[in-house]
């Protein structure tokens, strides 16, 4: 152990000298390059470069691995300039091993051009934040920007300078476990909070060490997998792609992102990794962008896979040609692509296409100028205090409140005796969520100390796990049936492992598991009031705790101060503000089921057999988007549309008064739906195009106004011309996706 600390320290030392000599040696390379424009630096290092050294630059490898032999290798080829990017450091030791590479790359190589460093900081670092579908539910795009530069303060700090984040694949499938990553099922909301994430990750100046390069990924349809089985084919229209599966990816480019990752799926019978009109039509030219794209791990190769090509050779020519620049992990096509590219001009012009976009985004991120990370500053950065406040602020934030009869919550911190049961109650690692692995389930508050902490010192608190979250064993039973009996109250901690969503990771049933209906059963059947916390990566269909138990809070996955975030909700010292970003079903036969559809010729009607319905069970929503309680309550009034009769081109305004009719101060989100009534192509029967998070104290009152513009308005036409068409409209100004104030409006046709 000493030993080890020692050559740590050694190690340590040797990467500050050499970082004071790199500032010489590394000067002597790019010194010729300092004053030159961006353009003219990459130009510069573009004519100096062997096709060998170009096509490392758009070569990514993974460093997971435990072969010292292998990271030998790995050496050998970054001093060769064989190597543009590394993924997944080893965890631990991660600022020393980015040093020793960058010091290798930028100067032992030839080239001497820095690696760029990638990880997945999906929902923060070490300080774990809520899964991503929970902080859309915060509707707070400010307060997730903040998540995602302390996520970006963090990983820099630990040795990465590039983040496959954001998710931003519209999710209209809670079978698919990846649902967790993104923010939800509308493209409009999700689109606000690709472009808050890019401008957290990437902040004002992304030559600033302490920004993440951003990725917005998976580009694109990934999220429209048939069966909601990952990997799975997408098939959907140019219309459904324009209107919901693009915004977010247009949004997250407007935004600055410096990247995108190409998805695994096929689009309507295209690989998205060989996709030439999703990747350079639409991408590059309508779009502009002109960072670079990464595939998906090893997706080059598995285009021989998916029966678009022939080999690796193949492969490789197709994706570089589509717009793919830099491939993950399938270094036997690159090998193909040096070999193709040696007497083919073409693909040589490819080639530095990629490379230009790649030196851009090295530029652009400062990686020349300060390739070397200070290898004290993550002790002073990580898990700082004012890191786990906003986990905490984020995390309250995104937790939803789905049902509070007779206001059983919040409750008393002098209660009596409180039975705490569950095998979520006392549980740090699943609490984390999917795709945390810079994070310790160690840093975890759980749910039982939380509580602890908030009880008065009289207060009993019974804790019995009562199951595993998923088996078969009852074990556990009798005795969280001998707590509740003994309390005044019961807190059922319950819900999904980290391990049930994610990629990977869909299912079929959308139910709590079979063990925890169970338990669920037992306790309710001691007829002690009781109080659900949910914790998932996904919607479930929960119609049973719907109907049977008064209280219910959606925790989601929430991170390292999940505990703390329960327990200031469920004692009142946060009022609860969080909405559904996407839809609860009843059961697993309704997927998909979303707010935004289309009406049909025969729309849902309770009493004509001939409408598009289940005989089994109801066509509505178990849940609605964009639902959630408060512990007050809002009354909305005075909706006007203003003018009511608009001028094609002209904005229109719609304001609504909300006040607080209860007891609490609380925030409210209020949401602004439109339905644009006859059209040359259908419109959905509702679309978000507003929202705002306003606070009320009791009876306080605000009017909230919203701009609705031309292009909020337009839509695909029958020729997918971007369009405003005049016509009738309605407008909704409410809490949710179902209730609100609805008043119409005319756009007209200018004289
Ligand atoms: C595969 C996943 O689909 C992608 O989201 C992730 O960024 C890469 N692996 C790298 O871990």
């Amino acid at each position: 152990m000493k030993i080890r600390t020692l050559s740590i320290l050694l190690l340590t030392c040797a990467v500050i000298l050499c970082t004071v000599h790199s500032s010489i040696g590394s000067s002597q390379k790019p010194q010729g390059l300092k004053k030159l424009s961006v353009e003219d630096k990459i130009e510069k290092l573009l004519k100096k470069m062997t096709l060998e050294e170009k096509i490392g630059q758009m070569t990514q490898y993974s460093w997971l691995s435990d072969s010292k032999d292998y990271h030998n290798h790995l050496k050998q080829l970054v001093r060769k300039g064989k190597v543009g990017s590394f993924l997944n450091l080893t965890a631990g030791i991660r600022v020393k091993e980015h040093n020793e590479l960058q010091k290798i790359a930028t100067e032992q190589s030839r080239s001497g051009i820095p690696l760029i460093f990638g990880f997945d900081v999906i929902h923060g670092y070490r300080t774990v934040f809520p899964i991503p579908l929970a902080q859309s539910c915060s509707w707070d795009p400010d307060l997730a920007a903040k998540a995602a530069s302390v996520a970006a303060a963090e990983a820099t700090a630990d040795g990465y300078d590039w983040t496959f984040a954001p998710m931003i694949d519209i999710a209209r499938d809670p079978r698919w476990g990846r649902i967790a990553e993104g923010f939800g099922e509308d493209p409009y909301l999700v689109s606000v909070f690709a472009a808050a994430k890019v401008r957290g990750f990437q902040g004002s100046d992304l030559a600033n060490p302490r920004t993440l390069v951003a990725c917005l990924k998976h580009y694109a349809a990934y999220g429209a997998a048939e069966g909601g089985r990952d990997y799975n084919t997408s098939d959907i229209s140019e219309r459904t792609l324009r209107e919901v599966y693009l915004p977010p990816f247009k949004a997250g480019v407007k935004a600055g992102a410096a990247t995108l990752m190409s998805g695994f799926n096929e689009i309507n019978g295209i690989p998205a990794t060989g996709h030439r009109r999703i990747l350079t039509d639409i991408l590059r030219d309508e779009w502009k962008f002109d960072g670079f794209v990464v595939s998906d791990y090893n997706s080059v190769t598995q285009l021989i896979t998916h029966g678009f090509a022939e080999d690796n050779a193949d492969a490789a020519q197709k994706a570089a040609t589509a717009g793919i620049d830099m491939v993950m992990e399938s270094e036997k096509c690159m090998k193909e692509l040096l070999r193709l590219a040696k007497n083919n001009e073409v693909l040589e012009k490819v080639i530095d296409r990629a490379v230009r976009r790649i030196l851009r985004i090295k530029f652009r991120a400062g990686l020349f100028d300060h390739p070397y990370v200070d290898p004290n500053l993550a002790k002073s950065v990580i898990l700082s205090k004012e890191h786990l406040q906003t986990a905490r602020e984020v995390a309250k934030k995104s937790m939803v409140l789905l049902k509070n009869d007779s206001s059983l919550l919040p409750l008393k911190k002098d209660i009596k005796s409180l039975a705490l049961i569950g095998p979520l109650a006392d549980n740090q690692k699943d609490l984390l969520g999917t795709w945390a692995w810079g994070g310790r389930a160690e840093d975890v508050v759980t749910v039982r100390k939380a509580i602890r902490e908030k009880l008065t010192p009289k207060s009993r608190l019974l804790y019995a796990k009562g199951c595993d979250i998923q088996g078969n064993s009852t074990k556990g039973f009798d005795e969280a049936v001998k707590i509740a009996k003994q309390a005044d109250m019961v807190i059922l901690a319950i819900g999904e492992s980290e391990k049930m969503s994610g990629e990977a990771h869909c299912r079929a049933y959308l139910d709590l598991p079979d063990i925890q209906k169970r338990l669920v059963k037992k306790i309710h059947a001691t007829r002690k009031p009781a109080i659900v916390v949910l914790f998932s990566g996904r919607p479930l269909s929960i119609s049973w705790l719907k109907e049977n138990i008064p209280a219910v809070l959606l925790a989601w996955h929430p991170g390292v101060q999940g505990g703390n975030a329960v327990a200031d909700i469920l004692f009142g010292d946060y009022n609860p503000s969080g909405k559904l970003t996407t839809t609860f079903p009843r059961t697993v036969g309704q997927v998909p089921i979303y707010y935004n559809h289309k009406n049909t010729g025969r729309p849902p009607k309770e009493k004509d057999r001939h409408s598009s319905k289940y005989i089994d069970v109801p066509w509505t929503p178990l849940f609605p988007f964009g639902y959630g309680l408060s512990y007050t309550t809002f009354k909305y009034s005075n909706l006007k549309v203003n003018p009511a009769k608009a001028v094609l081109g002209k904005p229109i305004t719609v304001s609504v008064d909300v006040q607080n009719t209860g007891k609490r101060a609380g925030e409210e989100v209020v949401q602004l739906y439109i339905r644009d009534l006859v059209a040359s192509v259908t419109r959905p029967v509702k679309e978000l195009k507003g929202f705002k998070k306003i606070s009320l104290k009791p009876a306080q009152k605000k009017t909230v106004s919203f701009t609705i513009t031309n292009e909020q308005l337009s839509f695909y036409n029958q020729d997918m011309k971007f369009i405003t068409e005049p016509g009738d409209f309605t407008a909704w100004a409410g809490p949710d996706s179902v209730q609100g104030l609805q008043a119409d409006f005319k756009i007209i046709k200018p004289k």
